[in-house]
């Protein structure tokens, strides 16, 4: 049976980018509040911030089980979650990743990734700001990774939410963080549609796993 995760090129080009991660120091400055999201995006073009690689196996289990036609990622940065997700697909052999990203120096490196990885063919790069790229995307969407800006979780399901059917998976990272708050009230509201799941990602956070019900 098939296992692209865990097979060349693959697997050491997914170990690589946790190193080239973890070697990369956070900006001593961050942008303030009030700075947009494009600003936060470009003062962070070199900082990785990847998902934790249990959770890059739990999502790579998690599209296998499902079988999406369509998974979508909110924030792609330099590609290891996308890559998580692009080697189930592939494994599948059914589907495709539409993944988001507004840093042009991220794109450039992950596409070459993509290539390198020998998953190209199954990943979508929407440039630019995912309000606006996700607006046009047909549906069904059967399972979305939401790991971009925390406040944009919501406006972003917003957006998916008509094109996500029953049984639909919506999964969080970093949902500990303050500006997720909106959109867990939203996911942990039964007349919304959801059954939604919290759990530690490690020490001091938490995914949220949503299913459309
Ligand atoms: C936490 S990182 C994503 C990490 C990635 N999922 C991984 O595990 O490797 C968040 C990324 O989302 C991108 N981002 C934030 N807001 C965005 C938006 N509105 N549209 C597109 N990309 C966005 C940022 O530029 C950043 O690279």
């Amino acid at each position: 049976m098939a296992n692209t995760l865990d097979s060349g090129p693959v697997s050491p080009l997914i170990a690589d980018l946790y190193a080239r991660a973890a070697a990369t120091p956070r900006p001593a400055q961050r942008p303030g509040p009030d700075a947009s999201a494009q600003e936060r995006a470009d003062a962070m073009a070199e900082v990785y911030m990847p998902i934790d690689p249990v959770a890059g196996r739990m999502l790579y289990s998690l599209v296998r089980a499902t079988r999406p036609e369509i998974v979508v990622e909110f924030g792609m940065s330099f590609g290891i979650s996308t890559l998580h997700l692009a080697a189930a697909v592939r494994d599948n052999g059914v589907g495709r990743v539409v993944t988001t990203e507004m840093s042009a120096a991220k794109i450039a490196a992950a596409t070459a990734t993509f290539a390198e990885a020998g998953l190209a063919d199954v990943i979508e790069v929407l440039a630019g700001d995912a309000l606006e790229t996700l607006a046009a995307l047909p549906g069904p969407v059967g399972l979305v990774l939401l790991d971009g800006w925390k406040e944009l979780y919501l406006p972003v399901l917003e957006i998916l939410e008509p094109r996500l059917p029953s049984g639909a998976l919506v999964i969080a990272d970093n949902a500990s963080h303050a500006g997720a708050q909106p959109y867990l009230e939203r996911v942990r509201e039964p007349a919304r549609g959801y059954v939604s799941v919290n759990f530690p990602s490690k020490a001091d956070d938490s995914m949220e796993l949503s299913c459309r019900v």
